[in-house]
C-alpha cells in the first residue's frame, strides 16, 4: 500500500520533468525556426540615448551669453520649478501644469523624431494654419506654453523666453540656412482604416503605459516630491485640449516612435494601430479645456483633421474627428480643396 503511492509519487515528478523538458525544447526549436521571436534589442542601449556630448551645455564658458543658453536648457529641463505653477515668485508663475518641453521634446529637444527642435529657429518665421499668419519663434513657443504647458504667454524681452530661444539657436548652430534637419516631426503612423479601438486602447495602456504613467494617468513624483519622474498623461496637471498632442494623429506618431520610454524611430515596440488605439485612449480622458478654441483656425480649411475641438469646416461629425476612421475626411479635403492633410 504504502509503497504503491510512493511509486505512484515518483511515476508523477518523472512526467512533470519530461514535460517541461519537451516543452523547453520545442520552445528552443521554434525560437530557432523563427516562429517565436523576442526581440532582445527592443531596449536600446544606454549610450544611444543619452544627450550627445555636442548638445552638453556643460561645455560653455560663463560669459553672459553662454549663462543665457545654459539657463535656458535648464528652463527646458525642469521648467516647473522655474516657471511652473507651485514656485513662489508669482510674477515667474507661466506654465500652468509640471510639465517639462523635454517630456515632450526628448532628450532636452535633440532626439530625432520627438518634435526634435535642433534647428527650429531657423525654420521662423514660418506660416502657421492655427492664427493664419506668419509667426515667429517666440509665438511658436508660447503655442506650447498656452497649450502643451496649458499656461500664460511669455512676452518676447521677458528673461525666461530669451533664454529659451538662445538655447534653441545654440543646439542649431550648425544646421542648415533653412532649418531642416533630420528627426523633425514625428515618425510616420500608417493610419488604419477604421476608427480608433479604446477596448485596445486600454489593453495597450495596462500592458505598456500604466507602470510608468499610473492607472489614472497621473503620473509619478520624484522625490523631491515636485518635478514628475513619469510625467501625467490626462488629468488636471496635463496638457490641455488645445495642445498638439491632444490630436490622435499627433499623439500616435509621438507614441510609436518614443514609448515605452527607451524606444527610438529605429527600434518602436507599438504596431501603428496600437499606438493609434493607445493614443485615442489618452486622449478620452479629461483634462484642461483650453478657452476661446473657436477663434483657432481662422481659415477653417487649415484646420488638422484629428483636431479634438470644433468647428470643422466639413460635416462630418465631432467624434469622428476625435477618433477617426480619418481616411474619409483627408479624402473630403483633397477633392474639395486639393488640400493634403496629414493630421
Ligand atoms: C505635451 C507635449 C509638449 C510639451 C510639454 C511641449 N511641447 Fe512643444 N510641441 C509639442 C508638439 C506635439 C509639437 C508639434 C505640434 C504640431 O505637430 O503641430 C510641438 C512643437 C514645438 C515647436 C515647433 C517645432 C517645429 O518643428 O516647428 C517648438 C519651438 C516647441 N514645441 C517648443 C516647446 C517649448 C519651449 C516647450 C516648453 C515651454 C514645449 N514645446 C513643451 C508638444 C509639446
Ligand atoms: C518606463 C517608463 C515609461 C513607460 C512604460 C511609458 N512612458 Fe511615456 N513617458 C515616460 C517618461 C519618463 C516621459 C518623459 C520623457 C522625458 O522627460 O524625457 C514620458 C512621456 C510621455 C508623453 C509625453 C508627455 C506627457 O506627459 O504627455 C506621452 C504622451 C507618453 N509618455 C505616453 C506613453 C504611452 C502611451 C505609453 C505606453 C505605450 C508610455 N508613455 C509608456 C516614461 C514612460
Amino acid at each position: 500500500m504504502f509503497l504503491k503511492k510512493e511509486i505512484e509519487n515518483i511515476f508523477f515528478g518523472i512526467k512533470i520533468i519530461c514535460s517541461a523538458l519537451i516543452l523547453l525544447i520545442m520552445l528552443t526549436l521554434f525560437f530557432y525556426m523563427g516562429f517565436v521571436d523576442f526581440n532582445f534589442n527592443a531596449f536600446p542601449i544606454e549610450e544611444t540615448f543619452e544627450i550627445k556630448k555636442k548638445y552638453d551645455v556643460n561645455v560653455l564658458d560663463e560669459s553672459p551669453k553662454s549663462k543665457l543658453v545654459k539657463y535656458g536648457f535648464e528652463l527646458f529641463q525642469n521648467t516647473s520649478s522655474y516657471i511652473g505653477a507651485g514656485i513662489d515668485d508669482s510674477d515667474k508663475v507661466f506654465s500652468g501644469n509640471n510639465l517639462t518641453c523635454s517630456n515632450c521634446h526628448l532628450l532636452a529637444g535633440t532626439k530625432p523624431f520627438s518634435a526634435s527642435l535642433i534647428g527650429v529657429v531657423r525654420r521662423f518665421p514660418q506660416y502657421r494654419g492655427r492664427e493664419h499668419k506668419l509667426g515667429t519663434i517666440q509665438e511658436r513657443i508660447n503655442g506650447c506654453m498656452e497649450r502643451s504647458m496649458n499656461g500664460k504667454m511669455m512676452t518676447v524681452d521677458s528673461y525666461e523666453m530669451k533664454a529659451l530661444v538662445s538655447y534653441l539657436k545654440w543646439i542649431g548652430r550648425d544646421a542648415p540656412e533653412d532649418g531642416k534637419v533630420f528627426g523633425q516631426g514625428f515618425m510616420e503612423v500608417k493610419l488604419p482604416n477604421r476608427a480608433v479601438n479604446l477596448e485596445n486602447g486600454l489593453m495597450v495602456y495596462k500592458a505598456q503605459c500604466v507602470l510608468c504613467h499610473g492607472s489614472k494617468g497621473e503620473g509619478i513624483k520624484g522625490l523631491n516630491n515636485k518635478a514628475y519622474e513619469y510625467p501625467p498623461l490626462w488629468g488636471p496637471d496635463s496638457y490641455n485640449n488645445g495642445a498638439g498632442m491632444s490630436r490622435v494623429i499627433t499623439a500616435a506618431q509621438f507614441i510609436k516612435g518614443n514609448m515605452p520610454y527607451g524606444v527610438t524611430y529605429e527600434s518602436p515596440i507599438l504596431s501603428d494601430g496600437d499606438a493609434y488605439d493607445v493614443a485615442g485612449y489618452i486622449n478620452q480622458q479629461k483634462r484642461p479645456i483650453k478657452i476661446n478654441l473657436e477663434l483657432d483656425f481662422p481659415d477653417l480649411n487649415r484646420k488638422p483633421v484629428s483636431t479634438p475641438y470644433p468647428p470643422y469646416a466639413d460635416e462630418f461629425s465631432l467624434k469622428q474627428h476625435q477618433l477617426g476612421p480619418f481616411q474619409p475626411i483627408i479624402a473630403y479635403y483633397k477633392q474639395k480643396f486639393n488640400l493634403i492633410k496629414k493630421k
